[in-house]
């Protein structure tokens, strides 16, 4: 028998930064370093990680403990009442391609909204220097967890109570802004808080968006190559949020107008999905079984209480049933129509204008080509 030591905190640190560096996470040695400096457990010392639905939670001195840290996951620190995740530290290599993205230059300073466990302000004070770091979380109990374990890795950004959304004016303009929450639409005062020809890079719907202001206030860009979700951005530290699994029974007997729609084929495919959350980024979109065994697509706006089910009845044929003030599929209709005719394009052919006047446009291939118009 062999008894191997567990790896130190050293080596799992090495181990994770090379997945990142192999993975293309991380593409620069200025963030190598930082990854390879700043230790993630400091920040995380109660956590869960979710794996295929179950819940595993992890406490420091437990002895999986230390290696679950440096996990490639995220690490889930907070839920609200309704057992909704609330705060968490980002998947590693999710944080990777957000920091490379930013494209910092030395000497520019940060303004990252969603502080959460500090851990990615560490990684900010580790490659700028924290006088160049301000964070903010909606949360005061996190921020002043955040700024112990901070100061407890030798860093002292600013951090800062209050809501993000009105990003942080004491310290602007900023050369970067980062967002590790997601918004709907990106806030105002996050333009007129950057420099012309600063970056802008956060969470819409699905997808994350690296915009570029101009000397308009306005900004414009594209997406990073994955599609992925972080917790919205909360008017509240304590919003509780009515989770999907709450509307299972109502959303399969609701009954309200019925109509048979034509549906286009691979509607499941990051495409739509991705365009859907671009247009409609407050509706929750799941599918549940019902009593016959059928897969049924829902939709669910919880601000309007507004609902769609689609049923399948061909390959391409539904029936939708649909009730509220608005009506959520024929809202999504026209934009899959045209991607259906557009040849079935991905999202990083998609790109995203928002005008100083804070109207959203999507666009194809080009800002000047097919665009749309996102409501507010
Ligand atoms: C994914 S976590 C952030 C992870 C963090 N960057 C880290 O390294 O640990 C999202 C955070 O956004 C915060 N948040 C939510 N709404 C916010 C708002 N309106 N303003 C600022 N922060 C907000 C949450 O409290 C949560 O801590």
């Amino acid at each position: 028998m062999t008894i191997t030591d567990a790896p130190s905190a050293d080596e799992l640190r090495h181990h994770m930064a090379d997945h990142l560096v192999r993975a293309g996470c991380i593409r620069s040695k200025p963030w190598r370093a930082a990854f390879l400096s700043v230790p993630r457990e400091l920040f995380v010392p109660d956590f869960t990680i979710r794996t295929q639905g179950a819940l595993h939670r992890y406490s420091q001195g437990d002895p999986a403990w230390l290696a679950a840290a440096y996990q490639d996951v995220s690490l889930l620190t907070q839920f609200d009442q309704a057992g909704t995740a609330t705060s968490s530290s980002t998947q590693p290599s999710l944080m990777a391609q957000m920091l490379e993205a930013l494209d910092v230059q030395d000497g520019d300073t940060v303004l990252e909204v969603g502080a959460g466990t500090g851990y990615n302000a560490a990684l900010l004070s580790h490659r700028l220097g924290a006088g160049h770091v301000v964070t903010v979380d909606v949360d005061p109990d996190l921020v002043a967890a955040a700024r112990t374990r901070l100061r407890a890795a030798g860093y002292e950004p600013t951090l800062v109570a209050g809501d993000g959304m009105a990003g942080h004016p004491e310290r602007a303009p900023y050369d970067r802004l980062l967002a590790t929450c997601g918004v709907p639409r990106i806030p105002a005062p996050w333009l007129g808080q950057l420099r012309p020809g600063g970056v802008i890079v956060a969470n819409i719907g699905c997808a994350i968006a690296r915009l570029v202001r101009g000397d308009d206030h306005s900004a414009a860009g594209r997406f990073l190559p994955g599609l992925a979700t972080f917790m919205n951005a909360r008017p509240t530290a304590d919003t509780v949020g009515a989770s999907a699994g709450k509307l299972v029974k109502p959303m399969l007997t609701w009954t309200g107008h019925t109509r048979d729609i034509t549906v286009p084929a691979g509607l499941d495919t990051p495409g739509p999905l991705f365009l859907a959350s671009m247009l409609q980024p407050t509706v929750r979109d799941f599918t549940l079984t019902d009593d016959d065994g059928r897969q049924i697509r829902c939709l669910f706006e919880p601000n309007t209480s507004s609902w769609a089910r689609v049923t399948m009845t061909g390959v391409t044929s539904a029936r939708l049933d649909y009730g509220g003030p608005r009506d959520l599929w024929a809202e999504r209709e026209p934009l899959l129509a045209h991607w259906r005719d557009a040849g079935r394009p991905g999202h990083e052919r998609y790109g995203l204008t928002v005008a100083w006047d804070g109207v959203h446009t999507l666009w194809l291939d080009e800002p000047e080509g097919v665009s749309w118009h996102l409501p507010g």
